[in-house]
């Protein structure tokens, strides 16, 4: 798979096979991948903590929320939910570029992933105190984003964004998840 065909198959999952779990050299191989991620200054501010075992995923997944736009769809059930995390953790006093190395870093964490094989969700609406506290984060540091992983356990489908269409995503009747995205022509600016 190129480049791109990596980029259009590297979709938001929020349905996973849990009892397949992940292996810890895998997600290893994730944080090791966020460390060579291009960040403001070379500083490498970003911290990461990867939870795996059973009892950590219970203890996370409570403090999640899933899916704005999907009202009626509570996330994931058991059976279902991320097969493990890596939480990236940033400094509290944030710097202006602080929220856009946390995004690079997420990049290409997913990126990864999906080129293992992992399916992949970015999370920024969490319990933040309530993550900060069962992490045990060092003083100075907070919780900036959640990516929960997992083997897929959805079919997530990009659709053409057509002209005055909306941007949420939509889940149909099979339940195959469905992302509009813009066409290139409506991002160019000329
Ligand atoms: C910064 C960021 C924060 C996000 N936060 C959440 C979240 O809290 N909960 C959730 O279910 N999805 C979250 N998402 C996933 C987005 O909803 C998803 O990326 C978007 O619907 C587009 O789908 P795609 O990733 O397949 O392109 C987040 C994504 C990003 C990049």
């Amino acid at each position: 798979m190129d480049l791109f065909d990596l980029c259009m198959h590297a979709r938001t999952v929020r349905r996973f096979r849990e009892a397949l779990g992940i292996d810890p050299a895998t997600a290893l191989g994730l944080v090791e991948a966020a460390g060579l991620a291009p960040c403001a200054g070379n500083l490498q501010e970003l911290r990461y903590v990867i939870i795996l075992d059973k009892a950590g995923r219970e203890a996370l997944f409570p403090l999640l929320s899933w899916a704005a736009y999907l009202k009626d769809w509570p996330g994931p059930g058991e059976g279902e939910r991320p097969a493990g995390y890596v939480v990236i953790l940033a400094p509290s006093e944030e710097k202006p570029f602080t929220r856009i190395d946390a995004g690079i870093a997420a990049g290409y964490i997913t990126l990864d992933a999906h080129a293992a094989g992992l399916g992949t969700c970015i999370l920024m609406s969490f319990d933040r105190a309530g993550m900060g506290s069962l992490l045990c984060v060092p003083e100075g540091l907070s919780p900036i984003l959640v990516i929960a992983l997992g083997e897929p356990a959805e079919e997530v489908v990009v659709e053409t964004l057509p002209p005055g269409g909306h941007v949420e995503y939509w889940r149909d009747s099979e339940g195959v998840h469905h992302v509009p995205k813009r066409p290139v022509s409506d991002l160019l600016i000329t």
